[in-house]
């Protein structure tokens, strides 16, 4: 039987609708939430990215604060406009878009955003409350696949208890997934490209998270049946078209549910930015 599509555009509007209602409320209150978002250069990927992040403030009802600063701009006049942006009380959430100008260091540009504004959950002190379990920001890719899992298939996935294997070890994916999911009570394993026996170990899973970034390296092979497959990846096969690390056509032939490449993980990534830049505010009024 051919898999359930896990609808991500239709989750992602919800939980950006439900988050539409709880700002009116705000609102009410006399609260604005808002987020600053920083563009360092002409990268066209990140406009797209930034574009659709103010699109989705402007949805929502949040006040959006846009500093697009050319790709000559230093490390100290970013790191200055940070402090100041960390310093206000209007300002939320702050989000330094990725990549930057080979001259900065990101690593230096995310440890100066204030961990109560890391909106993108990049912060070393957010990276480790969700190791040890404390509140904190989460990366919003990976809590949006917690929420595509929670709310997809008419709630019907349980992952605790669940074997969960999730390929890919990335600060901003991998990682943090595996957390998530550990969090939830899975039994987790890490698959990266020095696992030896890929396809057995990815047959063991009952939740496969493919976040390697490599077009369709996740085959039938790797897929025990009606396993549930979460794909991350968002890549360009040979004819330009946008695909995943999943051979959709052949893994949907045997997985109990699968989430499509566009239309699964991509939009959650932007809900769950949303939802944390609403927890800020609330962070941010009890304060
Ligand atoms: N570049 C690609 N993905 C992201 C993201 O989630 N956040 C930021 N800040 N930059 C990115």
């Amino acid at each position: 039987m051919a898999a359930q599509i896990i609808d991500g555009k239709l989750i992602s509007s919800q939980i950006k609708d439900e988050l539409k209602e709880k700002t009116a409320l705000l609102k009410e209150k006399g609260i604005e939430v808002t987020l600053a978002v920083i563009l360092v250069g002409d990268d066209p990927a990140s406009e797209v990215y930034v574009r659709n992040k103010k699109k989705a403030c402007e949805y929502i009802g949040f006040r959006s604060l846009s500093y697009e600063l050319p790709a000559e701009t230093t490390q100290e006049e970013l790191l200055k406009l940070i402090d100041e942006l960390n310093d206000r009380k209007d300002v939320d959430g702050i989000l330094v878009q990725m990549p930057l100008p080979a001259h900065i260091d990101e690593k230096t540009v995310i440890n100066a955003i204030s961990p109560s504004k890391d909106v993108d959950g990049f912060h070393p002190m957010n990276v480790g409350a969700l190791c040890i379990g404390e509140k904190g920001f989460v990366s919003c890719t990976p809590a949006g696949v917690i929420q595509l899992l929670k709310r997809g298939c008419g709630g019907k996935i349980d992952i605790a208890g669940k074997e969960c294997v999730i390929v890919g070890r990335s600060n901003i994916v991998g990682k943090p997934m595996s957390l998530l999911m550990l969090r939830e009570n899975a039994t987790v394993t890490v698959a990266h490209s020095r696992t030896k026996n890929l396809e057995e170990v990815c047959k063991r899973a009952d939740i496969l998270v493919a976040a390697v970034g490599k077009a369709g390296m996740i085959t039938k092979n790797h897929v025990k049946e009606g396993a549930v497959v979460i794909d991350v990846g968002i890549n360009r096969n040979e004819d330009g078209k946008l695909c995943g690390d999943v051979k959709f056509d052949e893994v949907s032939e045997i997985a109990s549910a699968i989430t499509p490449v566009p239309g699964g993980v991509g939009p959650m990534t932007i809900a769950m930015l949303m939802n944390n830049c609403y927890e800020a505010a609330l962070m941010h009024m009890e304060s």
